[in-house]
């Protein structure tokens, strides 16, 4: 469906060529001045330059052409050529009628699919979750509806941190506790236990006491090394043991995601890579991409034209191990081979910036995936009050579980004090407050441009009132319980006819759907998506305020601003979805 501005460009455009003048120069917008206008035209300047001729007259000739345009109540010419429009009541009733009947409820399609990797999640097996991996998650999942409602073929993976020294650390950790376990017998000829021998709250528990060993202490350090080095060239009863450690803590984050209403198509994780490793050495080495430095194995990726350092690639370190940087290109030649992406997006805290940029450039030099279809999206840190990356107030890292169970918390808390839900079933009310709740963390995350930090303020962001989630659901909910009773008295949506300001207000909010789509599409920036939904829930509150919907006496008014209704609720529950965020049918 094209929007207004698009139906309008190219009117103006062919107004344009009917002038002898370039089509692209009838270029549409929303006004900058919704007082005056509803769009503008500035092409009647850029014309009027190349053309060496007088703007307002050309203006007045795309004017002209335009006044009979069924779109167009008033066409006028401002200042020294701007052209600004009106649009007829007809046009906006035609818009909001096609957006009641569309499925989509107006939302765009990609002009051409493709096939997307995205990357995000990436917990560390036993380590505890950061603040960076909750907003990768979050923004990552709602890029992946976004992408796949655009007609994407996506493939998500979490990319598990299943590779470290931590696996040294925990294994002689969990050895020292339950020394007996057959893991630890080389002799042992299977086969293992099918069991866990630890929970994931032995694994919370063991890696910080494990780690804080290893820091301390030298000798057991060089422990941690050796098991690491043992299970990476494949022990079998540390890999059996690990297999526990990764599946114990997949099992954990699956129901945490779960909670937070985000999937994975893929848990792969960086082990996944290593098989490939050797041949990529071999591979780069032979190409001679890779130069040996230092005893190191390296792949300049710096350019002349860099303004900062840029460090080389590290494919293989002195000691001859292969870190995070072949972990990741290893993880580029699996993708390029199992799933053939055309776009990949690496949604990882942006202090990993320079890490990606010589991964994508390396990847660019081996020739495995060309540097303009991968993509880091970086953002900022979530910070408490003092600025600093959030903590719990005991001063510890926070836990997904124990920050959902306090949003979980406040949003029953919130409920009562407004009033809300007190006559619903427990386990719907509970139900409900757990909606508020995600929405309340997720809205608050991705409202903000990407990049930037914010603060974190549970009581802001669970407030019905401002821009938040709740705000946003309790504007669903209100057009729900609104069709609720329209069903009940036998009100049926009719044809939309547009009268007051506030029902122009509303569509041309509804209007603007596609358009934020493809900026936070385009962009990878869900806060436009944020926005969109934000200014439509106000329209339709000021629609609420101004009409009188279901007590309008006039059965075609009545039944004109129902349709109008349902088409928001359509619009908004489709938009926030596009987000993960999850209405309840009432509150
Ligand atoms: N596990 C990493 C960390 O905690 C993040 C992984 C990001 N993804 C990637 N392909 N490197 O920092």
């Amino acid at each position: 469906m094209k929007d207004l501005a698009g139906q309008l460009s190219d009117a103006a455009g062919a107004a344009f060529a009917g002038l002898g003048l370039d089509p692209a120069l009838g270029a549409m917008r929303r006004s900058d001045r919704p007082d005056l206008a509803d769009f503008q035209c500035n092409g009647a300047m850029a014309a009027a330059k190349a053309a060496k001729r007088n703007p307002r007259e050309i203006a007045q000739g795309v004017v002209d052409a335009l006044s009979g345009h069924p779109l167009v109540a008033s066409a006028e010419i401002a200042g020294p050529g701007f052209i600004n429009i009106r649009i007829s009541t007809a046009g906006l009733a035609a818009m909001a009628e096609a957006i009641a009947a569309d499925k989509r409820a107006g939302a765009i399609s990609a002009d051409q699919p493709r096939r997307v990797v995205m990357d995000f999640g990436g917990w560390n097996v036993a380590k505890e979750m950061h603040i960076g991996h909750l907003r990768s998650t979050i923004i990552g999942d709602s890029l992946q509806r976004l992408f796949r409602f655009m007609g994407d073929d996506v493939t998500s993976d979490v990319h598990l941190g299943d590779w470290g020294l931590q696996m040294g650390q925990l294994i002689n950790e969990v050895k020292l506790e339950q020394p007996g376990l057959p893991y630890f017998d080389a002799a042992f000829k299977g086969p293992y236990p099918k069991e866990s021998p630890v929970s994931i709250e032995d694994l919370e528990r063991l890696y910080p006491q494990a780690s804080a060993k290893s820091k301390a202490d030298e000798t057991r350090r060089n422990e941690d090394r050796q098991a690491t080095a043992e299970l990476q060239s494949g022990r079998p009863g540390y890999r059996a043991l690990w297999r526990h450690f990764c599946e114990t803590t997949r099992v954990s984050l699956e129901r945490e995601c779960a909670a937070l209403g985000v999937t994975f198509d893929l848990w792969k994780g960086e082990s996944d890579a290593q098989p490939l490793i050797p041949e990529l050495i071999d591979d780069l080495k032979s190409r001679k991409i890779a130069e040996l430095d230092d005893g190191a194995w390296i792949v300049r990726v710096a350019r002349n034209s860099d303004k900062k350092e840029m460090p080389p690639f590290l494919l293989v370190n002195r000691d001859g191990a292969a870190g995070y940087h072949a972990t990741d290109l290893g993880t580029i030649l699996d993708r390029k081979r199992t799933i053939d992406p055309q776009l990949s997006l690496y949604i990882v805290d942006q202090r990993q910036a320079l890490h990606f940029e010589q991964v994508f450039r390396a990847a660019d030099k081996a020739g495995y995936m060309a540097e303009a279809t991968l993509e880091h999206l970086g953002f900022g840190t979530m910070n408490g009050k003092d600025g600093k990356p959030f903590k719990t107030r005991a001063g510890g890292v926070l836990k997904l579980q124990d920050l959902i169970s306090q949003a979980d918390t406040a949003a029953e808390a919130r409920l009562t004090e407004a009033g809300l839900g007190a006559d619903l079933p427990a386990d719907e009310r509970t139900a409900t407050a757990h909606k508020v709740a995600i929405a309340a963390i997720k809205f608050a995350d991705l409202s903000n441009v990407r990049t930037t930090n914010y603060v974190f303020d549970l009581d802001r962001f669970i407030s019905f009132e401002g821009k938040t989630g709740p705000y946003l659901l309790y504007a669903a909910v209100r057009m729900k319980s609104l069709a609720r009773r329209a069903a009940d008295e036998g009100v049926t949506p009719g044809a939309i006819a547009i009268e007051l300001d506030a029902e122009r207000g509303l569509v041309l909010a509804l209007d603007g759907f596609g358009d934020a789509m493809r900026g936070a599409y385009d962009k990878r920036l869900p806060h436009i998506l944020c926005d969109h939904a934000y200014s439509l829930a106000q329209a339709f509150s000021a629609f609420y305020a101004a009409a009188p919907i279901l007590a309008e006496k006039d059965p075609v008014k009545r039944a004109s601003r129902f349709a109008l209704t349902l088409a928001t609720l359509k619009q908004l529950e489709r938009a926030l979805s596009l987000i993960g965020i999850e209405t309840p049918d009432r509150m």
